[in-house]
């Protein structure tokens, strides 16, 4: 199905009961921010409190990516946050690499036709592997510009779940890493 605005989109997003997925989540998780900013960040899925507000990255992920782009300069009013996957799997799994393309190629890719952004942020493996190729990992790379089947140049950082996952020195290098890969962005969307 194809759509002639970002709002009829979203619209028809919130009804969507294309895949199994829908069956244990709230309901489909829209976007957050401006869809005229030059840069979006694509997320994985929602977690839990996300699945209850329908807003991407408000839980305890996007507070964490929110003090990573306060480093920057960035607000999240500023930018378009969305993710790969609209529907939050059972139990919080990590969706699966067809129910990715699935979704992404229903939603996320007229969803990013419509904003265009300059730039986009790939947060995570999930969003990776939908971005750039299927055998992209993360640890391999992460911090690297790529350009995405849209045409925009893609870079990908650390999930802010994983950040929260580590401590002591692997906590401190992972938010170095993090932040020159955000400082990378911003001077790019300018
Ligand atoms: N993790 C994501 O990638 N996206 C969300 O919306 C919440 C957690």
């Amino acid at each position: 199905m194809t759509y002639t605005t970002h709002e009829q989109l979203e619209q028809a997003l919130l009804v969507c009961t294309a895949c199994p997925l829908r069956q244990d989540a709230v309901g489909p998780t829209s976007y957050n921010g401006s869809p005229l900013s030059p840069l979006a960040i694509v997320g994985e899925g929602p977690g839990g409190v996300e699945d209850e507000y329908g807003v991407p990255l408000v839980g305890p992920s996007g507070q964490l990516l929110d003090k990573a782009l306060a480093s920057v300069g960035i607000t999240r009013d500023r930018i378009y946050t969305t993710n790969v996957i609209k529907c939050r799997p059972k139990n919080n799994r990590t969706p699966t690499v067809e129910e990715g393309q699935f979704c992404a190629e229903a939603w996320l890719d007229q969803e990013l036709a419509f904003v265009h952004p300059k730039v986009i942020i790939a947060l995570g493996s999930v969003a990776l592997k939908y971005l750039l190729s299927p055998n992209a990992r993360i640890t391999k790379d992460r911090g690297k510009w790529f350009t995405t089947k849209y045409d925009i140049p893609a870079l990908a950082t650390y999930h802010p779940a994983y950040l929260l996952r580590l401590t002591g020195k692997d906590l401190i290098k992972a938010k170095w890493e993090v932040f020159y890969d955000l400082k990378a962005v911003v001077e790019k969307c300018q």
